[in-house]
């Protein structure tokens, strides 16, 4: 089957939609595809909110100083600067949308408070900004008839002029673009062929291959993994940020306990009560995400505890109910009583500050590639992301990315016809699938285990020998059988796994969300890590 479009968008999260609003807006038909049902993305998720400066007691220089502080030397200072910049448009605009930011009882908006900001500048929909940002986003989407959205569509790999050249593609001028991709559609199991003249990825991040993470399900990694077999750059890998409050149960997805209940008055402390944060950081709680997912690590390890406490227990009562309803019907719902319990939590996997190197138009290496949102580095997060700050990296960029992609689609070019089909021949389902399920809980285990936030040389190593075997096995299996979602996952995930190791092992030096033992100090020689396939 053979599908054709000017723009094709992978992903349907902040970064997705706002795009093909944006491209849509300018008259071009955009075909958004997306794994699951459309809302299902991290940014459904989102809690705490998103950072821009709209107060009068704020200012843009102080939003970038605690961006630039948080990421720790390796942030682009011009994408800090500029992204930040635009954030005040793109809130306006998300509100024309139909997101409406919870307001005081004066009519000003309400802001809160993270870690590492200095200042109240958090936008919110009490705690659930996001689900609210992705339906405001998904209503105008189903508003526009130039856009159409094709759900359970998983998008295997993207195709290029360079890997087809030898099946003398027309117009073949040696310069690599892209020409399409291949998705498989999961209604009929068969993958098909879209043609299109621009790709942008928006695929969101990769929190599932660690045992425990705040992420759904889809983050898995599959854009990144895409582009990386395009041969294209990508870099920052080991910077994984671990959110330090995760509500502790055994379960493998942890609900988050937002960073604003903090900024609230909540603060953590260990099995004996004591509220360690002092010791660690004079702005105790509410100290850049690196630095306090370090600290409760460190209280656990020489306790042996597993987990420690918030104590929300100096929030009012009506605070509790009114900013925070989800998180208090969560913890009620686990036996857990705001008003006289604590909440039991652990950092767990949850965001990825590096991805595919973009410029700050989303243009990627490849021409035609495009990519958006937290699969996208464009150095505004540096070493270590400040909180709140990649809801709106997504819609700033998306924004910017419509305008290089509508440029470009001016002079782009192809010849769709010659695109090759998908092959899978006389290929059968496999009678083997426990080794997917097997090799899964094993990459996860490892990541978790030697690729967490507290590292060294020897861990990174374990983590690299492991995870080739795991490598060689999936591509062996990839090879022998007809291609399914599962296997799709863990042979992206197994990839990234591979890249955020080798980044951690070039890595030597501590900095930002990359502690490692061996090399306790920062290294002035190393700036950002960059891998490419070839
Ligand atoms: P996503 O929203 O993750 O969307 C990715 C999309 O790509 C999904 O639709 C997915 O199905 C699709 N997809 C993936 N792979 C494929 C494939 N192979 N084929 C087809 N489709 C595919 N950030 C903030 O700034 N403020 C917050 O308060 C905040 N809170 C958070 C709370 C939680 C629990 C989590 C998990 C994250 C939070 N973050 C927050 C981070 C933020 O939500 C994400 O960085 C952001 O939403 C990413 O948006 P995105 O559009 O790039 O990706
Ligand atoms: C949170 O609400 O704590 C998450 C904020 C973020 O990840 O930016």
């Amino acid at each position: 089957m053979f599908n054709k479009y000017d723009v094709i968008v992978v992903g349907s999260g902040i970064a997705g939609l706002s795009f093909a609003l944006k491209v849509a807006e300018a008259g071009k038909q955009v075909a958004i595809i997306t794994k699951k049902n459309s809302a299902e993305s991290n940014t459904n998720y989102a809690q705490g909110g998103i950072a821009a400066v709209t107060s009068q007691s704020d200012d843009l220089e102080m939003h970038i100083r605690d961006t630039l502080d948080a990421g720790d030397g390796l942030c682009d200072p011009l994408a800090v600067r500029e992204i930040l910049r635009d954030g005040p448009g793109s809130i306006d605009e998300l509100v024309q949308c139909g997101v409406a930011f919870t307001q005081l009882q004066d009519g000003r908006v309400s802001l809160g408070k993270e870690g590492g900001h200095s200042k109240r500048r958090i936008l919110h929909v009490k705690d659930i900004t996001g689900k609210a940002i992705e339906k405001a986003l998904l209503d105008a989407v189903d508003n526009s008839s130039l856009i159409e959205t094709m759900e359970h569509h998983f998008a295997v790999d993207l195709i290029t002029s360079k890997k087809i050249s030898g099946q003398d593609l027309d117009n073949f001028d040696g310069v690599d673009r892209i020409l399409g991709l291949y998705v498989l559609n999961e209604k009929t199991q068969k993958v098909e062929t879209f043609a299109a003249s621009a790709v942008l990825l928006a695929t969101g991040g990769i929190g599932q291959i660690y045992e425990y993470t705040t992420n759904p399900s889809i983050a898995t990694g599959d854009g990144i993994a895409m582009a990386y077999r395009a041969g294209v750059e990508v870099s920052n890998m080991e910077f994984i940020q671990f959110h330090p409050t995760a509500f502790y149960t055994t379960q493998a997805e942890r609900f988050l306990i937002s960073e604003a209940v903090r900024g609230e008055g909540a603060i953590l402390r260990n099995l004996e009560g004591e509220a360690f944060m002092g010791r660690y950081d004079t702005r105790q709680d509410l100290a850049p995400r690196d630095i306090v997912a370090r600290a409760i690590d460190a209280e656990m390890k020489k306790s042996g505890a597993r987990h420690v406490w918030l104590d929300v227990r100096s929030i009012p009562k009506a605070t509790l109910h009114e900013r925070f309803p989800n998180i208090y019907e969560y913890c009620s719902k686990q036996g857990i009583a705001l008003e006289e319990d604590m909440i039991p939590v652990v950092p767990a996997a949850h965001y990825l500050c590096g991805g595919v190197k973009t410029q700050l138009n989303a243009r990627t290496g490849l021409t035609g590639l495009y990519a958006c949102g937290e699969v996208a580095c464009t150095g505004l997060h540096g070493a270590n992301r400040l909180a709140s700050n990649s809801l709106l990296e997504a819609v700033v960029m998306a924004k910017r990315g419509a305008v290089a992609v509508l440029e470009d689609l001016a002079k782009s070019y192809q010849k769709s016809e010659l695109l090759p089909d998908w092959l899978d021949g006389d290929l059968h389902n496999s009678d083997e699938r426990v080794i997917l399920t097997h090799n899964r809980d094993e990459l996860k285990r490892i990541l978790w285990d030697y690729v967490s936030i507290v590292r060294t040389d020897k861990r990174l190593e374990r983590a690299r020998t492991r995870i080739e075997v795991l490598e060689r096995e999936i591509n062996d299996y990839y090879w022998d059988f007809k291609v399914d979602v599962s296997l799709l996952e863990l042979r992206n995930m197994i990839q990234v796994a591979a890249l955020v190791v080798r980044c951690a092992i070039q890595r030597k030096e501590s900095r930002g969300l990359h502690f490692t033992l061996d090399h306790t100090q920062k290294s002035e020689r190393i700036k950002d890590s960059s891998l490419k396939a070839y």
